[in-house]
């Protein structure tokens, strides 16, 4: 993957919307405690978008972030993909709406849906155009309103998801930094252990579909968590070893946050230093296809992510999707 152009995440924008719901607030909602929530999940509170914003909104907000950022108009952009299992619609493309949202007219794009590992394919994807050079400034966002197909009286969900949205803008990169290498793997056998039974051609919405509550997520949290712990760091074991690394060598490791314990078991089989580990999880809960880049955010605020510093990126969700990235952080 190093051959050829090298392809840099040159700009980053971020947006949750300003409603907090706190576990105290969920202890009035459903039989469970701050304690629970903050032992099993490290969440402590997350934000909620309200009725009538869209994940079209955040992606957008978050998009128009990182343009300003970079100091481009939406007009300079070539492609838009979103990444996302919460689209406004079945279709159109959420692509279509943010890009008509930020005003990108001219480009193209579509939508990328593999749950919670939305965000690191999107990004796979996006670069891989620039590698080519087929186009040379590429937006990827990743955005989702987890609060729309949650249902609020499941304890076992509704504690861990949050709202929000990310985008990143990938370009050539001319000093060396940028992607590295990535391992993605899907894995279907493991479809019923998470997922959201209607809505889709096998359970088209009727009455019945909304009284057996069949439109929200429904999960085997065990399962997904052993999953998780295991494959995450096995692929990022996988990708670190060949390309001649190890955790100790990562400045920055930026995973997906399920639930900190999952972050954490993976960093330790790695070998990684802890104060390596960007965690933000107690402030926004899973946010699905934003985390990664919410994440990305949080380790820029904190100083703990430099231009040079080798990034590690892993995810894992609802498929079963897994993967990794390796960059240098270019800027
Ligand atoms: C969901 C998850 C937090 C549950 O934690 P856990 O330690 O596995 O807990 P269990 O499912 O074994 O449940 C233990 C008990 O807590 C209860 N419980 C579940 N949710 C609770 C809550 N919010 N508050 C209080 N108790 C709760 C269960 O009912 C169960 O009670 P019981 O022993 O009387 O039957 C954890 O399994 C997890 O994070 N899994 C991964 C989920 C995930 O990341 N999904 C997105 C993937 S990208």
């Amino acid at each position: 993957m190093n051959n050829g152009v090298r392809v840099k995440i040159s700009a980053l924008g971020t947006y949750v919307p300003p409603r907090v719901l706190s576990n105290h607030d969920l202890e009035k909602m459903v039989e469970t405690s701050d304690k629970w929530i903050m032992e099993r999940t490290g969440i402590r509170e997350r934000h909620l978008a309200d009725k009538g914003i869209a994940t079209s909104d955040l992606g957008a907000e978050a998009a128009k972030q990182a343009l300003c950022r970079r100091g481009m108009k939406a007009t300079d952009l070539e492609a838009l993909i979103v990444a996302s299992v919460t689209p406004d619609m079945m279709f159109p493309a959420t692509a279509c709406l943010i890009q008509n949202k930020i005003g990108a007219t001219g480009i193209w794009g579509f939508d990328i849906s593999a749950a919670c590992s939305s965000f690191l394919y999107a990004l796979q994807v996006g670069t891989q155009f620039v590698k080519t050079g087929a186009q040379k400034r590429v937006m990827v966002v990743g955005a989702d309103v987890m609060s729309s197909i949650i249902d609020y009286t499941d304890r076992a969900t509704c504690v861990i998801f949050g709202d929000g949205g990310g985008a990143v803008i990938l370009e050539p990169a001319d000093d060396g930094l940028g992607m590295i290498d990535y391992l993605h793997e899907i894995d279907g056998s493991g479809a019923c252990s998470l997922y959201m039974p209607g809505g889709g051609s096998l359970n088209p919405p009727t009455h019945e579909t909304v009284d057996k509550k069949m439109h929200y997520v429904h999960q085997d949290g065990q399962a997904v968590f052993k999953f998780a712990v295991r494959k995450m760091a096995e692929v990022c074991d996988t990708l670190l070893k060949r390309n001649g690394l190890t955790g100790k060598d990562v400045k920055a490791f930026i995973p997906h946050q399920a639930n900190k314990r999952i972050i954490l078991n993976t960093a330790e089989r790695l070998g990684m230093d802890l104060d390596k580990v960007i965690i933000n999880i107690d402030r926004y809960g899973n946010t699905t296809s934003a985390t990664i880049p919410l994440a990305m955010q949080t380790a820029i605020d904190e100083g703990r992510l430099k231009k040079g510093d080798l990034v590690l990126l892993a995810a894992v969700g609802a498929g079963f999707t897994v993967g990794a990235a390796l960059l240098h952080w270019a800027y």
